[in-house]
């Protein structure tokens, strides 16, 4: 699953240094900035692979060429620059993508774990045309070949390869209130088939790579219904339906237990904190909002990664504070609704490798603090949480945009904020929350589709 960005980066992979395990993880950068490092923290990074790290890995000249050696319960290839990789045989015998282990059309594991023990011997192995081919010792006898560039990409001691190259993680693009000047848009006719023909799909990949990399997108020339805002957010994905439903269009009449459905101002903030899984998008559509006699109403966004890269800068130690304390949040104000995710998570959440990956900051939703906290961490989460809510509403962060029926907004619930100013007058808004994952999905199956890279069985599952 290589993009035709991600192509031109694996260009210029370099196998690195086998002792640069350790900094595989390190702290990896984005295309304006540098989050802080945190020292001692497992927390480092802003979401995505910087330009120059994927600069750091280049293909071996001697790829094609290896040694191997073993030992009863282990093979090391040994990559002819001094760089070797060791697996254990249960991980390649595991890995095994011949049609009877690896389903080629579900791309489904159709191995048990149970003939994947610490016995599985080797009976011979051998590097020829670019793979490894294994013959196991099993009973019956059974044929394993890897891809030299899989072993090189799998390679896990030491890690050899940046996986965000597999994953489509490009670098994102952090942004303030300059983001005014030019902000990511595209047009309803680039995205709808009747107008932009076979080239839609083209359209709603170049969509979603804008709402990838910069957190929001802007879709100009929507007909201003709700039946054409509901079909351009089916264009991009299934809807998600929740307690507010599926699909919606309300004016301000506090028809639901939400601020959101009030004419009140709102301060920047992410939709849904308190799902376990909350929005993946949040896309909205004024549809009718007469400017005189109504007035305000203009929209907030502000790039949570950013506030946040800003906060590493200044304070390490309030980075640190907001992405380990877990904040629970909940929704009472609907009949028949009680949510509260039964695990709590910090405000600045990251992935296995450290890296942001989803901002949650919604004041208004925050339940009683404190639970399992010491008194000294109440006092730094106030402090922290302070520091984050002082950036957030600073104008260096907050990009403010008069939405007029027409155009359509799509904002990465994950990163995003959003927030609005008061408003009078009559106004109708649409709109619909999509997940995370299904969101994500899309774009990399069309980033799959209109690239050239690989798609043998082994460029699945990463
Ligand atoms: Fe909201
Ligand atoms: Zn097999």
């Amino acid at each position: 699953m290589i993009s035709p960005r991600a192509i031109a980066a694996v260009s210029r992979v370099r196998l690195r240094d086998a002792a640069c395990a350790a900094s595989l993880r390190r702290l990896v950068g984005n295309t304006t900035t540098n989050p802080g490092l945190i020292p001692g923290a497992r927390i480092r990074a802003i979401h995505g692979n910087s330009a120059q790290q994927a600069q750091q890995i280049e293909q071996s000249p001697q790829l094609t060429s290896p040694q191997l050696s073993q030992t009863d319960s282990q093979v090391v290839v040994h990559w002819g620059d001094g760089r070797s990789s060791t697996f254990d045989n249960q991980f390649l015998y595991d890995h095994c993508r011949c049609p009877s282990c690896f389903h080629p059309k579900t791309k489904q594991r159709l191995k048990t774990l149970g003939p994947v023990n610490p016995d599985v011997r080797i009976n011979s192995i051998e590097v020829k045309e670019g793979a490894v081919h294994i013959t196991w010792g099993t009973d019956p006898a059974h044929h394993s070949s890897f891809p030299l560039n899989f072993l090189q990409q799998a390679s896990y001691d030491p890690p050899l390869f940046n996986r965000d190259q597999l994953l489509d993680r490009v670098p994102l693009k952090l942004w303030g209130s300059s983001i005014a000047e030019n902000p990511p848009t595209v047009t309803y006719d680039s995205v709808m088939p009747d107008k932009a023909g076979a080239d839609a799909e083209k359209g709603v990949m170049k969509w979603l790579e804008k709402v990838h990399d910069y957190g929001f997108c802007f879709v100009t020339g929507v007909p201003t219904t709700a039946t054409a805002t509901e079909e351009l957010i089916r264009r991009m994905s299934f809807i998600r339906e929740t307690h507010y439903g599926g699909f919606w269009a309300f004016t301000a009449d506090m028809s639901k237990g939400d601020l959101a459905y009030s004419n009140e101002g709102l301060p920047a903030h992410t939709d849904t904190p308190y799902f376990t899984d909350p929005a993946g998008l949040q896309i909205f559509h004024c549809l009718s909002h007469p400017c005189p006699p109504g007035t305000g109403g203009e929209t907030l966004l502000v790039d949570a990664f950013y506030v946040a890269d800003q906060v590493a800068k200044r304070d390490p130690a309030a980075y640190e504070t907001l992405s380990r304390l877990a904040v629970p949040f909940h929704a009472s104000g609907n009949d028949g609704t009680m949510l509260r995710p039964p695990v709590s998570q910090p405000i600045l959440r990251h992935d296995h490798m450290g890296r942001l990956q989803q901002a949650r900051w919604n004041n208004e939703d925050r339940c009683v603090l404190g639970e399992g906290w010491s008194p000294a961490e109440i006092r730094e989460w106030y402090a922290a949480a302070r520091l984050f809510g002082d950036i957030c509403t600073s104008k260096e962060a907050e990009y403010w945009v008069k939405l007029t029926p027409g155009t359509v907004v799509v904002i990465d619930n994950w990163r995003v904020m959003h927030g609005r100013a008061a408003f009078t007058g009559q106004r109708t808004m649409s709109g619909a929350y999509v997940g995370a994952d299904d969101w994500r999905s899309r774009r990399r199956a069309l980033l799959k589709q209109f690239s050239s890279a690989d798609s043998s069985e082994w460029s699945f599952g990463w």
